[in-house]
């Protein structure tokens, strides 16, 4: 497995994207199993949201923009790092800031102990790959099989920079 050393430490700028980047409730399930579907393959269900955010350390949330959600994301907190799950924006919301908004939110969750964000990214989803080295992420290996259609994932990380 390729491992390397991650010295990225990057200061998120400042969002000016409008929306807001809130919990999602059972409210929100339909819409965002609509953008999940038209983002992924195989797409998540109910039952899965509802296990991800029952859980003491998952977070599901959305970004809404004028009462419209474009996107959401779904992360889990752990020891020492953030691992992001699933990132979506609806594919008619996308190249206007929404994802990146979305991930300063979770990168505005890291602390001293918890220092890194991470994503594993499927070597297909060529958008998402260039999006994650956008952000100042860096691919630091490579998981076989990572990802639910079983294509291989890059591991992408970002280290907290000193002042966020
Ligand atoms: C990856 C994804 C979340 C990006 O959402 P987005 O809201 O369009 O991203 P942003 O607008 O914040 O993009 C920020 C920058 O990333 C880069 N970027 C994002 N998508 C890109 C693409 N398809 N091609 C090239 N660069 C891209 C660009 O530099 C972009 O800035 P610019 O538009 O000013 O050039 C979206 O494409 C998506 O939902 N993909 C399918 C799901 C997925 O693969 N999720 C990730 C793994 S869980």
């Amino acid at each position: 497995m390729l491992s390397v050393n991650v010295t990225n430490p990057v200061v998120f700028p400042k969002s000016r994207i409008k929306g807001k980047v809130r919990y999602l409730s059972e409210d929100d399930f339909n819409r965002v199993l609509e953008i999940d579907k038209a983002c992924f393959n195989p797409p998540i269900e109910t039952t899965d949201i509802k296990e991800h955010i029952e859980k003491r350390n998952g977070i599901g949330k959305v970004l809404e923009v004028d009462g419209v959600i474009v996107g959401f994301h779904f992360y889990q907190l752990e020891n020492n790092k953030i691992q992001i799950l699933r990132l979506a924006v609806d594919p008619k919301y996308r190249r206007k800031g929404y994802a990146s908004k979305m991930v300063r939110e979770a990168y505005r969750k890291l602390s001293l102990k918890r220092n890194i964000l991470c994503c594993t990214v499927s070597e297909y989803a060529d958008g998402a790959i260039l999006f994650f080295k956008k952000m100042g992420f860096i691919a630091t290996s490579v998981s076989r099989n990572a990802v639910a259609d079983n294509s291989d994932g890059y591991c992408f990380r970002l280290v907290l920079a000193e002042s966020k």
